[in-house]
């Protein structure tokens, strides 16, 4: 079995992130954490690379579909009139459009986290996908404010400040997507034999 502190995960700083000058910030967050960057760099995403490191399966667009509906829903606003459709795979189709737009629209920088339990961890650092939603204390919910309401009026994604892998075949999926190996690196923190 993988040790626990060995768990690896991608985030990125999304353009809006980058051109707030948020980059040291969130770093710094996972850094006090406890966790280590093990490869950094910043890119100008193409459309194609966007296409390829969210997934493309019905799965996928099911679940970002009934979130979205599910938030308009406790709004009592109605999907259809922003999607004209209230098919969950197909709003999240429409999503995954503006994704590919946004990611784009500037560069980001990717970063993998390894660490005790990266994944989920890195997740509660970052907070709610939704910014209005997102506790304080987290990234998004210090930093963002914006909502599906909003954007989806303006067929937009959401600005939420970060990405960060959902789960391990996700990070599995996007540290091969976005990483060689070569740019992948070993080493030892110096608090590790205090922190764990
Ligand atoms: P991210 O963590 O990159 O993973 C999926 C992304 O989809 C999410 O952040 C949001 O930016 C975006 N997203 C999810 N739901 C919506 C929505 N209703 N409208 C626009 N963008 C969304």
């Amino acid at each position: 079995m993988q040790k626990p502190q060995k768990e690896r995960t991608v985030v990125l700083v999304k353009p809006e992130g980058v051109i707030l000058g948020l980059i040291g910030e969130i770093i710094s967050r996972f850094e006090k954490r406890g966790l280590k960057i093990i490869a950094l760099k910043m890119v100008w995403p193409t459309k194609e690379h966007i296409d390829e490191h969210y997934p493309s399966h019905n799965a996928w667009f099911q679940s970002v579909g009934s979130r979205t509906r599910e938030f308009f829903k406790n709004k009592n606003i109605s999907a259809r009139e922003h999607f004209g459709t209230d098919d969950d795979i197909e709003i999240g189709r429409q999503i995954k459009g503006w994704l590919a737009d946004h990611l784009t629209s500037g560069p980001v920088v990717a970063f993998i986290i390894e660490g005790v339990h990266a994944i989920n961890v890195v997740r509660k650092i970052v907070g709610h996908t939704y910014p209005v939603e997102a506790l304080p204390g987290t990234i998004r919910g210090d930093f963002s404010i914006d909502t599906p309401s909003s954007a989806n009026v303006e067929k937009r994604a959401v600005k939420n400040i970060v990405h960060a892998s959902g789960n391990e075949a996700e990070a599995k999926h996007e540290i091969e997507h976005w990483f060689s190996p070569e740019e992948i690196h070993d080493y030892k923190r110096a608090d590790e034999h205090v922190m764990f």
